[in-house]
């Protein structure tokens, strides 16, 4: 950011437009020799762990870049042998011929002509799972967040760059258009200072509670030893596998889930990655149904370059959802919930204590793409292409994708200090020297 407290006119404000960023930086070295070295012509051939209901979606997703990206699902692996069964059939009307199922990732990651592997199992299990991937030397797309126990997360991130694997880790909006131009918006300084970032996304209902699935899941179908992987033994619990973002052991649920996604934009536009500190709050206030994980929660988070941010949720009442990016010289307005398309940047000028009427007076534009004449919409789907048509385009080039793998370490840190905090009652401080997460802040670290 800027240091200019320069005003702005109107003409700089309104021309201030996106510069296009340059792509992700190039790996110094060559795909290792126990990996396939994909040519230009070959297909890419990818293997799905955990094909539930967000694997479902990823797999329509690569399946509509299976001709432009030369790609082909040619394995699926889930415990569940229900799960696996809908997998093989769904691919196989992608692709015309049935994919291998597999019920165990060790036989997938044995496999040499399997390139990659897309993981969307449970959060407690992306970076045990990941770290496998890539000490098999598979590439790889892994669901946000990136881990939830820091020492697993770390190891992954670790694993990954000795092998010099090319990871995606799945917070999409970063290769969404319209928040590409937003972040390129803000890298200009047109906002000038940002002390502070303002991020609520709500929900009405008793999130995450009542699957289905919960309904259909019987432990002799599926490995239950498998699934808990890291954890301890405990009874099979058809609502622990269906509904683990309600489960402390496995998820942190609105951090894991949703302030992921949002701290990792956050952490994308600002340039800046690791809080200082955090602290957090919440409880079960609106759906007394059992669940473990906070129902409303709201948490606060320092940066180093000085700027405060504040995230919160509620599942008790579906207020409407927006990001701000609150600059000196202007305001960016992310309009409704988890990386929304529709951005408005509006000015800073005057203040309401000397004018009622100053928004009127504000310039404001909306961040559009080139030739967009309507407004997009406030709504998202979760189901668009860029981050993984960006993923397959890095496995060729050998660049870093969208999302690295210490990008997903840094969200993940963010989430881990939240939930920590909330669970603790204490202010959680990142020790950046040691990558260690403390609960009082070192007297160096302070200054
Ligand atoms: N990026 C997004 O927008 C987005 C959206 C939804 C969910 N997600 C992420 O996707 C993940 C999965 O969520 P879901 O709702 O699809 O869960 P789900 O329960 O529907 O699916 C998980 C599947 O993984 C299988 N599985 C678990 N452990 C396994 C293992 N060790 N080996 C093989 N298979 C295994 C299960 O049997 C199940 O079929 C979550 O961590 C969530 O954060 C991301």
């Amino acid at each position: 950011m800027s240091n200019s407290e320069t005003k702005i006119n109107r003409r700089t404000f309104l021309s201030n437009s996106a510069a296009l960023m340059a792509g992700g930086s190039v790996f110094a070295s060559t795909a290792l020799s126990y990996g396939r070295v994909l040519g230009a012509n070959d297909r890419i051939s990818l293997c799905h762990i955990g094909t539930g209901s967000r694997g479902t979606e990823l797999d329509w997703i690569v399946s509509q870049l299976r001709t432009s990206h030369n790609v082909e699902m040619t394995g699926v692996c889930d415990l569940w042998r229900l799960n696996s069964e809908k997998a093989v059939a769904k691919n196989a009307k992608f692709y015309g011929r049935a994919p291998r199922a597999f019920q165990y990732l060790e036989d997938v990651l044995a496999l040499k002509d399997i390139d990659a592997v897309i993981i969307s199992t449970p959060e407690h299990s992306h970076s045990p799972i990941l770290k496998m991937a890539a000490e098999a030397g598979k590439d790889a797309y892994v669901e946000k967040p990136m881990g939830n126990v820091l020492a697993e997360a770390k190891s992954a991130r670790d694993a990954v760059i000795q092998n010099e694997r090319v990871v995606q880790v799945g917070t999409q909006h970063r290769s969404e258009p319209h928040p590409r131009t937003a972040q390129e918006l803000v890298q200009t300084g047109v906002l000038g200072d940002v002390s502070k970032v303002e991020i609520v996304w709500n929900y009405h209902g008793p999130r995450w509670r009542g699957r289905e699935e919960t309904k259909l899941v019987r432990e002799e179908d599926t490995d239950w030893r498998k699934w808990l992987l890291t954890k301890p033994y405990r009874p099979f619990d058809p609502q622990v596998y269906c509904e683990f973002r309600l489960y402390k052991e496995f998820s942190s649920g609105i951090p894991d889930q949703w302030m992921s996604h949002a701290i990792d934009l956050v952490h994308w536009f600002m340039n800046d990655s690791f809080p200082r500190s955090v602290v957090a709050h919440g409880g079960v206030f609106a759906w007394h149904d059992g669940r473990e994980n906070a129902d409303t929660f709201q948490a606060l988070l320092e940066y180093p370059k000085g700027f405060l941010v504040s995230y919160s949720t509620s599942f008790g009442n579906d207020a409407p959802g927006f990001t701000r990016y609150m600059g000196k010289q202007a305001t960016l307005i992310n309009i409704g919930g988890e990386g929304s398309p529709r951005y408005q940047l509006v000015q800073e000028k005057g203040t309401h204590e000397d004018d009622a009427d100053i928004d009127e007076k504000r310039y404001s534009k909306y961040v559009l793409l080139p030739g967009e004449t309507k407004l997009p919409p406030i709504g998202i789907d979760d189901l668009s292409l860029g981050h993984m048509s960006n993923w397959f385009e890095c496995m060729r080039s050998r660049q870093q994708p969208h999302c690295t793998v210490h990008e997903g370490f840094a969200h993940s840190v963010a989430c881990m200090m939240a939930a920590e905090s909330y669970w603790s009652g204490n202010k959680q401080y990142w020790d950046t020297a040691n990558e260690t997460i403390l609960d009082r802040a070192r007297k160096d670290t302070l200054e």
